[in-house]
């Protein structure tokens, strides 16, 4: 059995879970995040890399890089979600499939937290469950 290969992207802040705004992201940390799901994997038929930056042009890079290498994206790309035609752009390169997560429920926050340009060429958006999101 050929496993499919999905990289997960964390964006800006994102390393900070656990310490940052934790009434609204929880107090876990991106590690723990890690672990949940490498376990969550164990005994399906993918291979997860993970890669989180707090680089708008990094997150494009690794996008691109994943052209060629994965099947699936899982992306929360944090406040870029909001404010980024470039990733958006970079996304719209990748024929893998496109899943949009939040750890929020983005539409529950601030007004300018509702608009996600990932969205439009994201296959599937979940927010607001957390790790389980993923
Ligand atoms: C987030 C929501 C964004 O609006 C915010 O900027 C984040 C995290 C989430 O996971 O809920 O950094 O993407």
């Amino acid at each position: 059995m050929i496993k499919k290969k999905i990289l997960i992207i964390n964006g800006p802040n994102l390393n900070l879970l656990g310490e940052r705004e934790s009434s609204v992201y929880g107090k876990l940390k991106l590690k723990d995040l890690y672990v949940y799901l490498k376990k969550y994997v164990l005994k399906k038929d993918v291979i997860i890399t993970f890669f989180q930056s707090n680089e708008e042009g990094k997150i494009i890079e690794s996008i691109h890089k994943a052209r060629k290498t994965k099947e699936g994206i899982i992306i929360n790309a944090g406040a870029y979600t909001h404010t980024s035609i470039a990733i958006l752009d970079a996304l719209r390169s990748y024929q893998g499939l496109i899943y949009e997560v939040h750890l929020s429920n983005i539409y529950a926050r601030e007004f300018y937290r509702r608009n996600s340009y990932i969205s439009e060429v994201s296959n599937g958006v979940i927010c607001g469950l957390g790790f389980l999101g993923y």
